[in-house]
């Protein structure tokens, strides 16, 4: 853990395979603490983390808040509502009251991109300590959604030790609205820098072909990619072509607030051409996890019966693993700032 290099948590593109390494090998460690009885570890005894979600959200916000309680540290949470937001005060000028405040780290969700990393440059040009975890930008990222489906993949293909090499070689189908969603471009980075060969799948008009070259080039800014050699990313439009040898499959939510036109011409058919249901997993030759990072659209993306199978559906295993991701990520950035370690007592190895 003392190779963690990252003050803020922005974007996947810029971790490295012991990034992940870290992350997953923390997270299954908190993963396997009681959750009854004594559940508290001192490690950000004195810390404030302040959650600012200026979108709606239940699973992000719900599991860094408990996250955070769980590492001992104070919680304050903002509700745009009720917030100085509407007497014109700037996002920047908002997260910035929080830090004044004493916070020291803000987990950020915004509905246009970018929003966290001019929140995390700005912090850095005052010279404040506080450091920024993004907690999903517009259509940019969602790193900590990706990093526990990554823990929840691993577990599946590996439970007694999910390290980032268990994906290697392995199939994952990422079907639905492309396009609109960062937690597809966030588990493309981490999916391919642990070797697995990523399937997009969805209709023309929420999966542009350029996809196939998405992780080929660093984003703009970005020197070189820290990963030598990722997977591979292929497109396709049918679900017939890209389900066959699976080994696991990812549906989105279609994201229909961020569709500024019609893009398909009816949901029944989006559902008849890409919706999961028990029947159309056949297509995959053998029994394979299906995730979906919620919320559902039930009956849109896959059948209530297939959500509510627990012997496929790993949508409820998801949510159970956002709450030790993200106490791994909360304590990766207090022990980057802090000379010692923050405390890991009570966790065997
Ligand atoms: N997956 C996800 O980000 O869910 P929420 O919007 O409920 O946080």
């Amino acid at each position: 853990m003392s190779g963690w290099q990252h003050r803020h948590i922005l974007d996947l593109s810029t971790f490295s395979t012991d990034d992940y390494a870290a992350v997953l090998q923390l997270a299954d460690r908190f993963r396997q603490l009681p959750v009854t009885g004594a559940r508290r570890l001192p490690a950000l005894q004195g810390r404030l983390v302040a959650s600012l979600f200026f979108e709606p959200s239940t699973r992000t916000r719900s599991s860094f808040e408990l996250a955070a309680k769980r590492l001992s540290a104070d919680v304050m949470s903002f509700s745009p509502s009720s917030s100085s937001l509407s007497k014109g005060e700037s996002v920047l000028d908002t997260a910035r009251t929080y830090v004044a405040m004493g916070a020291d780290v803000l987990v950020l969700r915004h509905r246009s991109t970018g929003v966290p990393q001019q929140l995390a440059e700005d912090l850095d040009r005052l010279g404040e300590r506080a450091v920024v975890l993004n907690g999903g930008d517009g259509l940019h990222s969602h790193p900590s959604q990706a990093l526990l489906d990554l823990l929840t993949l691993a577990r599946h293909f590996n439970p007694k030790q999910p390290t980032p090499d268990v994906l290697q070689g392995k199939r994952i189908v990422i079907v639905g609205d492309i396009i609109h969603s960062r937690v597809a471009r966030s588990n493309l980075w981490a999916l391919t820098a642990c070797g697995a060969d990523v399937v997009l799948c969805g209709p023309r008009s929420l999966l542009p072909t350029e996809f196939a070259d998405f992780v080929a080039a660093p984003p703009p800014g970005q020197a070189r990619d820290p990963v030598p050699e990722r997977g591979s990313v292929t497109v396709h439009h049918q679900l017939e072509q890209a389900l066959p040898g699976a080994d696991a499959v990812m549906t989105l939510r279609l994201q229909k607030e961020r569709m500024r036109q019609q893009l398909l011409t009816s949901l029944e058919r989006y559902h008849r051409d890409y919706g999961l249901s028990h029947q159309r997993l056949q297509l995959c030759g053998k029994p394979v996890p299906v995730l979906h990072p919620g919320p559902v659209n039930r009956g849109v993306e896959m059948t209530g019966d297939l959500l509510d199978d627990p012997h496929v559906s790993q949508v409820e295993e998801q949510v159970r693993n956002g709450v030790p991701t993200r106490m791994a990520l909360l304590y990766l950035m207090a022990a980057a700032e802090s000379v010692a370690e923050p405390s890991l007592v009570s966790i065997s190895s």
